[in-house]
């Protein structure tokens, strides 16, 4: 009895290790190491509609009044807030994560976001472009396929 203990400890201690870097793994892309918000809330809450409403707003039809500008406004700078978080909380794994978030998804939604403020139609697509351009950048290998 002992000893066969003694001989499956070590095969029992190396499964619980591979299971518990597959679970960190997983939870950096699905969801931060701390915080409750998983990344599937964050994309249907924030991101999803707001990339809905600037393809609204600036795509199937152009602003025309202050309150479209402001709508604009809020949508852009919470897809930029949204690069924030999904860089902190131990959430990024590689670095085609981090240059989806910073380069594309950040600094495409700062574009607009300035356009924006400054009623500059033009300015504001091509913002929107590039922040689209994260959504397959990172999905393509980061979103699991069902
Ligand atoms: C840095 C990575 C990253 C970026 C950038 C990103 N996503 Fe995601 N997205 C994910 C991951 C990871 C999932 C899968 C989450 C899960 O299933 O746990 C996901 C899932 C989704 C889903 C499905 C949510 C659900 O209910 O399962 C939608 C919709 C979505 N993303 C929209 C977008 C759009 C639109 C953009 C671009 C504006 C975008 N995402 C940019 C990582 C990203």
């Amino acid at each position: 009895m002992m000893i066969s203990m003694k001989r499956i400890l070590p095969a029992i201690l190396v499964a619980g290790l591979a299971i518990g870097a597959l679970n960190t793994g997983l939870a950096q892309v699905k969801k931060g190491k701390t915080r409750p918000l998983t990344t599937e809330q964050l994309m249907e809450a924030i991101v999803k509609p707001h990339m809905g409403e600037l393809k609204k707003g600036l795509v199937d039809s152009k602003p025309s009044s202050d309150e479209d500008w402001k709508k604009l406004a809020l949508s852009a700078a919470l897809l930029n807030e949204s690069s924030y978080t999904m860089m902190e909380d131990g959430r990024c794994p590689d670095s085609i994560w981090a240059d989806a978030c910073t380069k594309d998804l950040r600094e495409g939604s700062a574009a607009a976001a300035a356009a924006i403020e400054k009623k500059d139609i033009e300015g504001a697509l091509a913002g929107f472009k590039k922040l689209g351009a994260s959504c397959k950048a990172c999905h393509s290998e980061h979103k699991p396929k069902h």
